[in-house]
């Protein structure tokens, strides 16, 4: 258990008004945590939110040892404080932390360090429909050196967002492009680590997609450029003929929480849920057979992201006349609604705060 020392501001900020952006305006506090190799993580504190102060040697800065989590805390209809499955988000760290080689943390002081910040700043928990306190902890190496090697000091920080949809287009569908050329991750790199270095690689496709008027990027696998694997900010789920079909985690793709709650969501529900590869053509032909449903997004900052077009090469692919389809539409309700506490948890995923 982590004994955290906390300092309270003097100057509270301001709380935004108006529609909520997405990761745009930050909380009154932060937590930090520092690690010495031979002393392990020590000095656990709350401090009010401010600037680093850094050599510009750090280590992230030039070789991106990092890695960062994304979930988020509710205000629950029952007027109490939740958070979803920050148990999986503490597992996943530590996933990350191994294939960058940053120290392991133990999960209960990750949740602990989440659930106390997000109590200091409990005020900043927005309440309109369809926002939430973006929780983002991240890990960074602070060696100042240039040699190419594994740190030996890090800072563990949370910082938090009230947010709103993560897309501009809120929950309308979105278009998505499919990425023939570029590749984000290969197997056996880091592609199911949550790390800058893989959101770094999917900037170029993202431009490409946003040129030419497409919301993200989905992007193929690296060696044969022909299986579906994920879009920018979230895992890629279709329905096919009537079973939901989501890309394998094969080592190259993130192992999203929210995909997770979907599989499980649905398997319930009595749909067959297929974990495979599926290529490019597959979906090409069951668009053209008329077995391609719908289209869906699925991940922390974007929730259940309807999909209503896929671009690949000279072929648009319009999925359910570009509206948004019933599967989409009943998981977003279900997800968020045990997130609030509009529907019985039966899962045990909300976490009171
Ligand atoms: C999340 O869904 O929490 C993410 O981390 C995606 C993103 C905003 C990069």
């Amino acid at each position: 258990m982590l004994d955290i020392r906390i300092t309270k501001t003097e100057h509270p900020k301001e709380k935004p008004s108006g529609k909520l952006g997405f990761g745009k305006v930050f909380t009154d506090h932060m937590f930090i945590m520092n690690y010495e190799e031979g002393k392990g993580w020590f000095d656990p504190r709350i401090e009010p939110f401010h600037n680093l102060s850094l050599s510009p040697a750090t280590m992230v800065f030039h070789y991106a040892q990092e890695m960062f989590e994304g979930l988020k805390a509710y205000k629950g209809v029952d007027g109490n404080n939740y958070c979803f499955r920050p148990d999986m988000n503490a597992r996943r760290t530590n996933l990350s932390n191994k294939r960058l080689c940053i120290p392991q943390i133990p999960e209960e002081d990750f949740v602990q360090a989440v659930t106390t910040l997000v109590s200091v700043d409990a005020d900043w928990i927005p309440t309109e429909p369809g926002t939430s306190l973006y929780i983002r902890p991240f890990i960074i190496a602070t060696d100042a050196f240039l040699g190419v090697a594994v740190s030996k000091t890090y800072l563990f920080m949370i910082i938090l967002s009230p947010s709103g949809a993560y897309y501009e287009s809120g929950l309308d569908p979105v278009g998505i492009w499919i990425e023939d050329d570029y590749v984000r991750a290969v197997r056996g790199g880091m592609g199911f680590a949550k790390t800058g270095g893989n959101y770094a690689a999917s900037l170029i496709g993202q431009e490409k997609a946003h040129n030419d008027g497409y919301a993200q990027v989905l992007w193929l696998d690296g060696v044969e450029r022909k299986y579906i694997e994920e879009v920018g900010s979230m895992n890629i789920f279709f329905k096919i003929d009537g079973k939901i079909v989501t890309p394998m985690l094969n080592g190259s793709i993130l192992p999203g929480i929210t995909r997770d709650s979907v599989i499980r969501i649905c398997k319930d529900w009595g749909f067959e849920v297929e974990e495979r590869k599926i290529s490019v053509d597959e979906l090409l032909e069951a668009q053209q057979n008329g077995k391609l449903e719908e289209v869906f997004g699925t991940g922390t900052a974007a929730v259940i992201s309807p999909v209503g077009k896929l671009r690949y090469k000279d072929d648009v692919m319009t999925i359910g006349d570009g509206k948004t389809g019933e599967i989409s539409h009943k998981l977003y309700e279900t997800v968020t609604g045990i997130q609030l506490g509009k529907l019985e948890d039966k899962y045990g995923w909300r976490v009171k705060i």
